[in-house]
């Protein structure tokens, strides 16, 4: 149960789990004490007196207490000379901000945040710390969300101009995380296309370190997140800290080390593009980050993020429900095919089990290549001469449901729509359009550009029996420039254009709720908290070689669930590595996220067609408990040769447990490897050996396991409880 104790000026936000606690400094500062393993009661004296400050609470003005107060929401410009969160210039262009608590509120629930995604629940208690600068006139909302079942906190600011001047923001993070200590690891995700998301994880040392983006969307490069966990921390045992943004634009997430030793988390959108006019009587509100907190290692605080995903993020009627086993024709045909070609495609893939057929790129306009027609969402009739709703019937008529490919927030220079509307792209007049995959990107920061972009998916929708969009977008932002925003408000062009794209987003899943939407940005480079919001799944990674995506969805995993994740079969030799792995190898590790295949299945052989037919019975039967039971993380592809995880339904009646070993090593023994997430008190049948073992042998001996022969060898078990 969430509760909030409000007594002497020390706020104490508590659930079951965790304490988040702030104290109210004389003069009306608010400085955070902690967050971490609940607490009874805390003493502030205690780490009043850690970061030097006095602990009668009478410390204004003492000597550059600013400098060395553990705040909630620091700015700059004032006597705190670290980096702050929050940067206002005033009319007369100076920058400061001495935001002073005015008084709070708490509210049952948890609040939406007008125009960004957002978690949501009923299980909720939310604090509203409100500050206000007198001498600007600007006031400051803390909001800080506790969920029941979850061992965190959820947290966003709201910036209002009180005064009757106009402000600028210039800084305004979401998240400030003052740790009284700096003996953590940092971990970040960090990669590039086909190889996102890979973990480091080093010591923090004195001064800045995290990641961030500048590409208009969290991108392949780095995730919008970090994580940080004491040196000695494991999967299973010691404290971690997670924290990630709600958000798919531009962001930064950093740990600032202070001489003191003492650590300053910082996660919002990324100042270096951003800016924002507000004018008298605005507001401004930044998106929302999530913070967890483990006693349990990593694997504790993906547990944490998974559930907010679960619970508290992903929406509609795909929220909870088994996702369609797909086949998508991507790597099929590329750009090369035509009606009668993708219908012998389906066909195979009806025939197998698979649930629906997805037509990617090259169906519209003139596109039979990257270069052309992003922007001319009609069909394109020298492929499909009947039109799509002809194909759809086809694909219908199968027992299939149908999916459809689209880039809509892309424009071709060669497009119609680019003869119409040069202005419509994102561009700096007078300077050659720089390209990348040979297209330009809309300015979506226009209501004009978000209707045409809404409209164009939405008539396919009403008209051609569409089940699932494939919703994609492949390429970074540059000459950052919108025809529409005067000059001083040219670097809110970033944060507008995701400001339309959610609103173009919101509307769709609103008009569409029986529509599957998958997210996806060259592979996995909008995989984030804000796009999951809309669209319940996201294509993990464009590379889809078994022994890669060990690595990748071990990884995204850290905060996404299994069924946030498209994992696909592909054809050998592997389209981005080359590598031939087997095919049971490959569907055993796409089992672990929303199945599909991306491969034309008339060419395999008749041994691995039958292969196929039992991968996809197999998933229909097992596809609650890989969806969404607790997943867990037995051996790191970042530590070793192996990689293993375990998935276990609710009930703990029900386990799939997978283990790949990437090369072949003579001469060794079996791998023992330890599960978890298991009732110690059943006893649990492997149906692939047909052995039996109590929960608590599993968990405490382990079990062990011979792999086949060969390189990229893998078991994949169904354990089921007696
Ligand atoms: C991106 C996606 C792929 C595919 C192509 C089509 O690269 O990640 O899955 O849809 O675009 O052009």
């Amino acid at each position: 149960m969430t509760e909030i104790i409000i007594k002497d000026n020390l706020l104490h936000l508590r659930n079951d789990h965790i304490s988040y606690i702030i104290y109210v400094l004389e003069g009306g500062v608010p400085a955070h004490l902690y967050f971490g393993k609940r607490v009874e009661s805390l003493n502030p004296a205690a780490i009043l007196r850690h970061y030097d400050l006095p602990t009668d609470g009478k410390w204004w003005p003492h000597n550059c207490a600013l400098d060395h107060t553990p705040h909630e929401y620091p700015s700059h410009g004032l006597g705190d000379l670290r980096e702050g969160a929050l940067t206002i210039r005033q009319k007369d262009g100076t920058r400061s901000a001495d935001l002073r608590v005015t008084g709070w509120e708490v509210v049952d629930g948890k609040p939406g945040i007008p125009g960004l995604p957002a978690t949501f629940g009923d299980n909720a208690k939310t604090l509203l710390l409100h500050l206000k600068d007198e001498l600007i006139g600007l006031e400051a909302t803390l909001s800080y969300s506790l969920f029941d079942d979850v061992a965190g906190v959820v947290r966003s600011v709201k910036l209002h101009n009180a005064s009757d001047a106009e402000l600028h923001i210039e800084r305004a993070y979401s998240l400030c995380l003052e740790l009284p200590d700096s003996r953590y690891d940092l971990i970040t995700l960090t990669g590039a296309w086909s190889r996102e998301r890979e973990m480091f994880r080093r010591p923090l040392v004195m001064g800045e370190q995290g990641v961030s983006s500048l590409k208009g969307a969290t991108s392949l490069h780095a995730s919008n997140m970090l994580f940080l966990a004491r040196p000695e921390t494991t999967e299973e045992r010691g404290e971690a800290i997670g924290a990630a943004l709600v958000y798919s634009g531009n962001f930064k997430a950093s740990v600032h080390v202070d001489p003191g030793r003492n650590s300053r988390v910082f996660l919002g959108i990324n100042d270096v593009d951003f800016g924002w006019k507000l004018a008298p009587g605005e507001t401004f509100h930044t998106p929302e980050a999530v913070t967890v907190y483990s006693d349990s290692g990593l694997g504790g605080m993906s547990a944490q993020f998974h559930r907010v995903c679960a619970e508290h993020l992903v929406r509609g009627k795909f929220a909870k429900a088994p996702r369609p086993i797909l086949l998508n024709n991507w790597e099929a045909t590329y750009f090369g095919f035509n009606e009668e070609k993708l219908l012998k495609i389906a066909r195979t893939a009806a025939d197998v089990g698979v649930e629906l057929f997805v037509l990617d790129d090259g169906w519209f306009g003139h596109r039979d290549s990257d270069d052309s027609s992003l922007g001319d969402w009609y069909v394109d009739t020298r492929k499909l001469p009947n039109g799509m709703r002809h194909l759809t019937d086809q694909v219908h008529a199968m027992g299939l449901k149908f999916g459809l490919w689209f880039e809509p927030e892309m424009i071709s220079p060669k497009s119609d729509l680019y003869e119409k509307h040069p202005e419509w792209a994102i561009h700096i007049a007078g300077r050659e359009p720089i390209q990348q995959r040979q297209q330009l990107t809309l300015d979506l920061s226009r209501e004009d550009v978000q209707d045409y972009v809404y409209e164009c998916v939405a008539s396919h929708l009403r008209e051609d029996g569409i089940d699932y969009v494939k919703w994609d977008m492949n390429r970074n932002f540059s000459n950052i420039g919108s025809a529409l925003l005067p000059a001083d408000q040219q670097k809110e062009l970033p944060h507008r254009y995701m400001l339309g794209l959610y609103r173009v987003l919101e509307k769709l899943v609103n008009a569409f709720p029986d529509v599957l939407f998958e997210s996806c940005s060259s592979g996995g480079g909008r995989f984030d908290m804000g796009m999951l919001h809309y669209m319940p799944q996201t294509w993990t990674s464009d590379n889809t070689d078994a022994l890669c995506r060990c690595q990748i969805q071990y990884s995204t995993s850290l905060v996404f669930p299994p069924f946030a994740m498209g994992s696909h079969v592909s054809a050998v030799p592997n389209h981005q590595t080359g590598r031939i792995t087997p095919i049971g190898t490959r569907g055993n590790v796409a089992m672990s996220g929303c199945f599909g295949y991306e491969l034309d299945l008339n060419t395999l052989s008749a041994e691995d067609i039958e292969t196929v037919r039992q991968q996809v019975k197999r998933v229909k039967e097992l596809r609650n408990t890989l969806l969404y039971g607790d997943f867990h993380r037995l051996l790191s592809p970042y530590e070793g040769n192996d990689t293993a995880w375990i998935t276990v339904s609710k009930d703990k009646s029900e386990a799939v447990f997978m283990l790949t070993r990437a090369l072949a090593k003579s001469g060794t023994a079996p791998v023992l490897v330890k599960l978890r997430g298991l009732d110690e008190n059943k006893v649990y049948t492997v149906l692939e050996t047909g052995e039996s073992y109590s929960g608590s042998e599993l968990m405490n001996l382990g079990v062990s396991v011979r792999l086949p022969w060969g390189d990229a060898a893998s078991v994949s078990w169904t354990l089921k409880a007696e």
